[in-house]
This record gives C-alpha cells, structure tokens and sequence, in this order.
C-alpha cells in the first residue's frame, strides 16, 4: 500500500483568483497553464495499519539544500498541535495535507493512517505553485497507495480540493481548468500535449523565502476589489485570445494576452482591501527590463503568480539570450528553465 507520484507545477496564462465556492474551490472563472518540466513535487504516501499516528513530512528545496526536513507527527490529523514534532513544521500546510488524506480514506473506505513524505525541485510559496504540484503528487499517489484507480478526470477534480490550481497539474502540457457550477463539471483537461510548442517558462527566483500572505488567504478578499467585475467581463475574450494563439502556435498575440493579463490580475490584488503587493522592487525592474528587450526586437513576455518572482516566456530559440540577460541582473538568486511537462506520474523511485 505505498505509492508515489511526480506532479509538475505550472505557470497559468490565464490565472485563477476567486472562488465561488471556497469548500470546493470552484473557481470564479476558467484558467489556462503550462505544465513546468523543471519545477515539480515527488510525493510517497503509503497507508498501514503499523502507523499509530499521521507522519507528514514536507521536504522543500532550501530544507532539502540544508539536508534537513521539516516533520511532523500528528495523532489525529486536524487538531494536531499538541502532537510530537520533530522539527520545525509549517501547521497549516499540514492540515490541508491531512484534510486531503481523509477525503482520499473516505472514497476508498479505508481507516489507516498514513506516511507522507513529499520533496520540491524548488522554492515552495513563493510564487511557483507549490500547492498545485504538491496536491497533484498527492492526490494521485496517496489514492494509488489507498487502492483506488482513477480517471485523470477523477484525479483533477480530487486535486481541487486540496488546492486548486492542482488540478492543472494533472492532465499534460498546456492545460485548461473548466469553471462550471458543480464540482462534478470543474477540472481541467489537457488542450495541447508538452512537445506540441516548444516554449520555455524562464523563471526569476528574487525571493526564496515564504511569501506572507498565501494565495488561499490572498483570493478570499478578490470581491473587495473595485475592479474584479471589469476582470471577470474581459475573461471569456481573453481566454479564447490565448485558445486561438495556441491553435495558431501565434506568439505574439499569446504573450501580449499573457502580459495584460498578469497586470490585470495583480492590479485587483493591489485594490484588494487590504491591498496586496506581491510585487518587490526587484520584480518592477525585471518588468521593466522585459520590455525594454521586447522593444529592441527579443520576443518575450512576462507573468507573475502570487509571489516576486517573474515568470519570462519566450520561444526556445532565445532560451539563451533570456537567460544571459537575467543573469546580468543584480538581485536575481536564481534562474529556472521550463520546457512545457508532462502532468501527475506514478513512478517507482520511492522516498522512503
Ligand atoms: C495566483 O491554487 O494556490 O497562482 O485553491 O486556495 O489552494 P487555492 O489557491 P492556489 O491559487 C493559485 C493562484 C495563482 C494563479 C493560478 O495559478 O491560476
């Protein structure tokens, strides 16, 4: 009863900011993404009847530099705080991981507990959604290891309700996340496989730290916005816009519908009350580096998630190009090259 599973983070053009319904996390509106080839979660979840308690253990990627890990062990999941602790851990990254362990024992009929241990490629909360490849990997590995065997349909609308953006991270390459009333009808499904474009998502790393304010905590304010209702009118355009630069392989209009679209997302985050700056002064001045290239004729665009960091798409032809000028540029910790991926796999590599 041990599984594991390998799920890829993605970048979405079109982004999610909203629920309709926060239990389900139904989304406000439709999205679009790329999975990420370089940025991923590989997650172990094995159920036995030995475990008297719930081990969670999340490994990221400044942790796993350091070769330490942050664990926990919890008797009942939900109220685990006088539980033992081994090291430090992050409570409510725990919680929605053993929410998410129940939902799965529910749907199998099992009673066990569980072993967890999940490891990143790459920072975690800080802009690259690490929610998303962390709740697909478990999704899939923790329902396997439970016995079950689902539709990739299945599996995306489960990792939804763990975190939303996860259910992108299911299906392969360039993906869309329906919007629909009911949760039966909201998942996402694959447009496009990974090799049919091959663009790159280079990425920025100017922060490595936690960011403070989730994007669970951020989105629940969205309606707070004076300019949410002028977002939610342009949507249905802008998502056939980048439907259309796909079928195309038309770069130009998929970049400038990308760009207008992180602006547009992060400006109702700034009119949010409280407003909500994600951006550092380091991100400004690699936006305005982005254009200032695109000016003297190098084709790229950028986008940003709930984080600093900048996401700069380009085709693979100036892969080299980006990054030597990222590089350049004082501040940047890191530099992270995308290809677009395959979604959620079983693999046989197991973390324990
Ligand atoms: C800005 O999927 O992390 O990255 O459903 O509350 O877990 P929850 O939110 P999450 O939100 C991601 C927001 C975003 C945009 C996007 O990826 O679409």
């Amino acid at each position: 009863m041990k599984a594991t599973a390998r799920a890829p983070a993605n970048i979405a053009l079109i982004k999610y900011w909203g629920k309709q319904n926060e239990e389900l996390r139904l989304p406000l509106n439709s999205s679009i993404s790329i999975n990420l080839s370089n940025c991923h979660t590989i997650t172990t979840v094995k159920f036995s009847p030995k475990y008297k308690q719930e081990l969670v253990e999340i490994r990221d990627y400044s942790s796993s530099e350091r070769s330490e890990s942050r664990s926990h062990w919890t008797s009942s999941g939900l109220s685990s705080r006088q539980a033992r602790t081994v090291i430090h851990v992050n409570f409510k990254e725990e919680r929605r991981v053993v929410g998410h362990l129940e939902r799965i024992r529910k749907l199998a009929k099992i009673h066990l507990k569980a072993k967890v241990v999940s490891k990143n490629s790459f920072p975690s909360s800080a802009g690259i959604a690490a929610s998303a490849s962390g709740f697909a990997a478990l999704t899939l590995a923790a329902t396997k290891a439970a016995g079950l065997s689902l539709s990739e349909k299945e599996l995306s609308i489960l990792a939804r309700l763990g975190s939303g953006s996860a259910c992108r991270s299911i299906p392969n390459g360039f993906v869309e996340w329906q919007q629909a009333k009911t949760s039966q009808e909201s998942y996402a499904y694959s447009l496009c496989p990974p090799d049919y474009w091959d663009l790159r998502d280079i990425i920025a790393i100017v922060q490595k730290q936690e960011k403070k304010i989730s994007s669970t905590k951020g989105m629940e304010k969205v309606f707070t916005s004076p300019f949410l209702k002028a977002r939610l009118k342009e949507m249905k355009n802008k998502i056939e816009k980048i439907k259309k630069a796909l079928k195309e392989k038309d770069f130009r209009l998929l970049g400038e519908v990308t760009e207008e679209e992180a602006i547009n997302i992060h400006c109702v985050m700034m009119t949010q009350k409280p407003p909500l700056f994600y951006w550092s002064e380091l991100t400004i001045k690699i936006i305005k580096a982005v254009c200032q290239w695109r000016e003297k004729g190098l084709p790229i665009y950028f986008t940003i998630d709930a984080g600093s960091n900048v996401h700069l798409i380009c085709q693979a032809k100036d892969e080299k190009e980006v990054v030597k000028k990222l590089k350049k540029i004082n501040g940047v910790l890191d530099v992270i090259i995308n290809k677009p991926a395959q979604g959620a796999r079983l693999i046989n590599e197991h973390l324990f």
